[in-house]
């Protein structure tokens, strides 16, 4: 009766466990920051609803964005695109299912990070491509000669650096190993940034430096605090970009004008809340890890988004959330991360610190 690439796929794990949590529980289970968008930002959107630019726009976006887009993939990863090599999606979400259905055939091969985001797996499945999962080293980093294995013969790899769930960043040649070896078998690199911004100590290197089979996805969504305007991209080559934007056009038509000129400030406007929102991550990070390390849990330092990946174990976890902390299992990211649970730090230092105390109480129960 229903299609079967869609019945076979689980509703989110993460949804189910916010519609349990209580009134008065710790929500650390969100991917979203908890920062307001930033004022120049918002007021830009209100002046495109007061000028009347509420209509729909060309199907690839508007072009000054596109060309603000390009600017910035200039000025941050050295990337040189053109407009005419970029879509605005609804969110890096969009980007991905459009790549998705303009390059996977029935029964292609998509290779993505097993614990990994976990649209990856659904959208494969959506296209009906099929999913491989990829185990990690117990750092959660990619092993390149792994990678490469299970590159044989896939239609896509999606490179996730920083990660979700795990925050682990990627190293120059690790990214370089892969998109070479990408480059020679044909295999498409699909890496998604939205994440960028949010690394502590190391740093960001777009695969798209290495390669021109690769798809760059990225979005307004994390880094100016922007989930619901709804404004990701997708840039390529350019024959990949025109296959991409029948898709777009047939399930999106153009991303909100709205959202658009509001992304256009914040992709051409200052930029100090960028950095502002890093260092208070940072903080929050510092403040959980060590929390947590106290605590007695060995795991290394999150390296980039903001999230902690915390081999907790399944009996504690379920302690912690009937404690009333939000967190995610493991097992909401694929198969190989049972024991760990996903802490986001986009809450305040005030909520972390009394989640780690009702952390520390779960522990004595
Ligand atoms: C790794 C990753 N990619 C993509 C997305 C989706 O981003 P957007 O809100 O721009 O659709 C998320 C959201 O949590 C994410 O964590």
């Amino acid at each position: 009766m229903y299609a079967k690439r869609v019945s076979a796929i689980e509703i989110s794990g993460i949804r189910k466990l916010f519609e349990a949590a209580g009134k008065d529980s710790i929500n650390l289970g969100l991917g979203q920051p908890d920062f307001d968008t930033p004022p120049h930002i918002k007021e830009a959107a209100i002046e495109a609803i007061r000028e009347g630019k509420t209509g729909y726009t060309s199907n690839a976006g508007i072009e000054e964005l596109r060309a603000a887009i390009c600017e910035k993939m200039r000025r941050e990863n050295q990337l040189s695109y053109q407009p005419d090599q970029v879509i605005v999606t609804a969110g890096a979400s969009e980007a991905l299912h459009v790549v998705m259905q303009a390059l996977v055939e029935k029964g292609d091969r998509v290779v993505f990070s097993d614990p990994g985001f976990v649209s990856y797996q659904a959208l494969a499945m959506i296209a009906e491509g099929r999913p491989v999962p990829m185990p990690l080293d117990r750092t959660f980093h990619i092993e390149p000669e792994r990678a490469k294995e299970l590159m044989d013969g896939a239609r896509l790899f999606i490179l996730n650096s920083p990660s979700n769930p795990t925050g682990a960043v990627e190293e120059e040649e690790t990214i370089r190993a892969v998109v070479e070896y990408g480059e020679d078998r044909g295999v498409t690199v699909v890496t998604d940034e939205v994440y960028e911004h949010f690394i502590y100590e190391k740093k960001h290197a777009s695969p798209a430096r290495f390669g021109e089979n690769v798809i760059t996805i990225n979005a307004a969504s994390k880094t100016y605090a922007m989930t619901g305007w709804r404004i990701g991209y997708l840039a390529a080559q350019k024959e990949v970009v025109e296959q991409c934007l029948k898709v777009h056009q047939y399930c999106q038509a153009c991303a909100t004008s709205i959202s658009q000129y509001a992304a256009l400030a914040a992709y051409a406007g200052p930029q100090d809340s960028v950095g502002e929102m890093r260092e208070e991550y940072r903080a929050r990070r510092d403040l959980l890890f060590h929390g947590l390390r106290e605590l007695g849990f060995e795991f290394p330092i999150p390296e980039g988004a903001f999230y902690a990946f915390v081999p907790l174990g399944q009996e504690l976890t379920g302690k912690v959330l009937r404690k009333g902390v939000v967190i995610v299992p493991g097992n909401a990211f694929g198969k190989n991360a049972p024991e760990h649970a996903r802490i986001s730090y986009a809450a305040s230092r005030q909520n972390l610190k009394l989640a780690l105390a009702r952390i520390k109480e779960a522990m004595g129960d």
